[in-house]
């Protein structure tokens, strides 16, 4: 299956989110409202998106550590599609979200956000737990100091996969870093600055879909 497109609006204003979506919702197949923009604007975005693209995925990315439930009734109350959990969060978290996700409708679902030091056996417990969704990331920061993407990252990539998780790469992805992936069922990539922050950002998500049509049609 050809992987999914996703932007992330990791803006600081619902304003400057909604200038950036104009320009290409109709390209892609995720929305993100970042967590950068969940901080700025709360899950008024998560409201405004639902409102202007009735049948997207919307992904909210909070990064959830706790409060399973209740964060979950917040976001998938607003409209989210998809919701974020942090892998450092305990079982429990993650499955009051998956529980209430399953209430609010099928295509409702529970995304991981790999970041820093994690485990197989906690892995193997996620897929236990009825966890499908996995965001393998390099984080901002890890990008600015250096870290690119390595053979390291393409064996744990391709070990999620095996495990059976839909497995979504992000993390300062260019259009070039697309084809480091081609051996794997990818699930979905996530783009954010290459596309919010390109010349023409319409050209820019239309070339990341033909380079992702490229090697998985
Ligand atoms: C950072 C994120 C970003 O949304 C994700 O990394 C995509 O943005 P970019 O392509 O600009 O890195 O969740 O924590
Ligand atoms: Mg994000």
């Amino acid at each position: 299956m050809e992987p999914k497109l996703q932007v992330a609006l990791d803006n600081t204003s619902l304003r400057d989110a909604l200038e950036a979506i104009r320009k290409i919702g109709h390209v892609i197949d995720v929305i993100e409202v970042g967590t950068i923009l969940h901080v700025a604007e709360g899950l008024e975005p998560v409201r405004c998106l639902r409102a202007l693209y009735p049948e997207k995925i919307i992904l909210a990315d909070i990064k959830g550590a706790d409060a399973g439930s209740l964060l979950a009734k917040q976001c998938y109350g607003a409209g989210a599609t998809w919701m974020t959990v942090i892998c450092c969060a305990e079982i429990p978290t993650m499955t009051g979200m998956l529980n209430v996700a399953k209430e609010f409708g099928e295509d409702q679902d529970v995304q991981i956000e790999l970041y820093g030091d994690w485990t197989w056996e906690q892995a193997g417990k996620w897929k236990e737990a009825g966890l499908k969704q996995v965001v393998y990331h390099r984080s901002r920061d890890a990008q600015a100091a250096g870290k690119s993407w390595g053979k390291d990252d393409l064996d744990k990539i391709g070990k999620l996969c095996d495990m059976g998780f839909e497995v979504t790469v992000t993390g300062g992805l260019t259009i070039e870093d697309i084809k480091l992936f081609k051996d794997y069922p990818i699930y979905c990539f996530i783009a954010g600055r290459s596309i919010r922050d390109a010349a023409c950002p319409e050209s820019a998500a239309k070339a990341f879909k033909a380079e992702i049509k490229k090697y998985w049609s």
